[in-house]
């Protein structure tokens, strides 16, 4: 049996992504982007067999930075999209995916009940690997006892989309290993990503968590009859200098599932006044979900926001 040491030292080489879904493909894309060989896998046939043709789409596309990202820290895929679309192996089973794997990452729809049923099937499959779930809001240590080793186990936690957020969150279970965390934090960083540890056990990790105070507040603020979403938005996007604030933020990622997070963070919330908010669930009722139903806080495709002369609020700017 190899020493901690020699496992330290032992880079992650083999890779499998158990779910073809918008994280999955997008991860083994990013992995493949690094010269590996990924196996990825899926319940469902017609998923897995459009796979690579939605992953070519998406080499195509993803890159472009999204209208409210600027900032310069981003990766482009290799030019030669069908060598890296050559590394990526459709495994018919998540078996097969698996076998031999040195890390598992698990990317399948955010159910707890699914998820522990899946990682007792890979614990049994992947004796020897590393296994990680995507997962946006059910911690490792959630999984545990589904395992029979929960030192092999942790949240590595991607984003969408991979390209222009080039990012990872790693978080161990509380028994996760310092030799899975080191051997992991190797792996990611070889992916030319920044890397970023969660200590201990943080519901939304690091990132989610602070962009739901800001979503919080933000509804809050409204709710109470204090502001419109415009001036929350004109305020918001002159202070940090962003291209889009906190509601137009809201319509992109979609209100449905903004409203699914708030439900989330609610049910374990202490404070009574983190409840639903009226401003939300208002535009829920009217089908107005964001971006995808062309209407939301604001008009989708072209928002308010990105008009002309919108940001000064009636003031004139040279
Ligand atoms: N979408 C995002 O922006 C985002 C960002 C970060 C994290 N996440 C997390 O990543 C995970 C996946 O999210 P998604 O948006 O890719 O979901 P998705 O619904 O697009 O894809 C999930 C895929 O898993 C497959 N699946 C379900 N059960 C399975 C099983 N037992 N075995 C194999 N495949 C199975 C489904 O067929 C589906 O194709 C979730 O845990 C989510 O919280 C999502």
């Amino acid at each position: 049996m190899a020493s901690e040491d020699e496992a330290t030292a032992r880079p992650i080489v083999s890779v499998a992504v158990v779910g073809a879904g918008t994280m999955g493909r997008q991860i083994a894309a990013l992995i493949a982007a690094s010269g590996r060989q990924v196996r990825l896998t899926d319940a469902v046939r017609a998923v897995l067999e459009t796979a690579p043709e939605r992953i070519r789409e998406e080499l195509r596309t993803l890159p472009q930075l999204p209208r409210y990202a600027h900032h310069a820290f981003r990766l482009e895929p290799p030019a030669d999209h069908e060598g890296l679309l050559a590394r990526i192996g459709v495994a018919a089973s998540a078996a097969e995916a698996v076998a031999g794997a040195d890390l598992v990452i698990e990317a399948v729809r955010e159910d707890l009940e699914t998820k522990r049923t899946l990682f007792a099937e890979l614990d049994r499959l992947a004796p020897a690997a590393i296994l990680a779930t995507n997962s946006s809001s059910i911690p490792s240590s959630l999984l545990a006892s589904a395992v029979a080793d929960p030192g092999r186990l942790l949240n590595t936690h991607f984003f969408a989309p991979v390209w222009s957020r080039p990012m990872v969150e790693l978080m161990g279970s509380g028994e996760t290993t310092s030799v899975t965390m080191d051997r992991v934090e190797a792996f990611a960083r070889s992916l030319g990503i920044v890397v970023a540890k969660v200590r201990g056990d943080s519901k939304g990790f690091i990132i989610n968590r602070v962009w739901r105070a800001v979503k919080r507040e933000a509804l809050r603020v409204v709710d109470e009859g204090h502001a419109d979403p415009e001036d929350v938005d004109r305020l918001w996007m002159i202070f940090f200098g962003t291209p889009s604030g906190p509601f137009g933020i809201m319509d992109m990622v979609g209100l449905d599932v903004v409203a699914d997070i708030e439900t989330s963070y609610q049910r374990v919330a202490t404070d009574p006044a983190d409840r639903p908010s009226a401003a939300l669930h208002a535009k829920l009722a009217e089908g107005a979900l964001g971006e995808k139903t062309g209407r939301g806080f604001y008009s989708h495709p072209e928002p308010e926001y990105l008009q002309p002369g919108w940001l000064g609020g009636g003031v004139e700017v040279e």
